[in-house]
């Protein structure tokens, strides 16, 4: 447990403050500066085998996660602070306002994100809480379908948990999904 912290406090940004002696912070100089070297070329080299340090990328979507993003129509966090692996989320999603008289007016989605070891090489898992009948997600546990939503059947390493609410949410208001009759608000799925 102790090396495990050790191992997040050398990756997390937030917590560099807290590096006391001179040889870890010169360890976590280097870690960091790999890791941003590795991060940041992403966007102009899709498709690359450039691999991001999980832990880093995940502790960086946890402060985005917390400082919160745009407009606040997705949200995402920890199901767990204790939760060193930093394996299972929560994700927000308001759905979307009646630009088009959509049926998810404002009501409020909750679902669960799995992140695995593979991540952010691999998708995570998805899965939604409150009860939403929608293409692509299994209406007998909410389950999403990976193959059928884009950004998970096509993942990139440069996703994101905030990359996956945002495009349920637009797919939300997609011409297929836009109409579909909802359950009652605030039903959950059981499992
Ligand atoms: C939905 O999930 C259940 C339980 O895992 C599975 O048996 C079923 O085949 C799934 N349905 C679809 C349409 O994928």
């Amino acid at each position: 447990m102790r090396d495990q912290f050790l191992f997040l406090l050398l990756e997390s940004r937030v917590l560099w403050p807290l590096l006391g002696s001179d040889a870890l912070r010169e360890a976590e100089v280097t870690c960091v500066a790999q890791a941003r070297a590795g991060g940041r070329g992403l966007d102009k080299m899709a498709g690359s085998t450039v691999k991001v340090p999980r832990n880093f990328r995940l502790l960086e979507e946890l402060e985005e996660g917390q400082k919160g993003v745009g407009d606040g129509t997705v949200s995402w966090g920890l199901e767990d602070d204790e939760d060193m692996t930093l394996t299972r989320w929560t994700g927000m999603i308001i759905g979307p306002p009646r630009v088009s008289t959509t049926n998810y007016e404002n009501r409020i989605y909750s679902l669960k994100v799995e992140c695995g070891p593979k991540y952010p090489e691999a998708p995570p898992t998805v899965r939604f809480v409150t009860k939403i009948n929608m293409n692509g997600i299994n209406n007998s546990n909410g389950m999403v379908d990976t193959r059928s939503i884009p950004v998970l059947a096509k993942w990139q390493n440069s996703y994101s948990i905030k990359v996956v609410l945002q495009e349920l949410r637009r797919l939300m208001m997609s011409k297929e999904n836009m109409k579909l009759p909802q359950p009652p608000e605030g039903q959950t799925y059981s499992n």
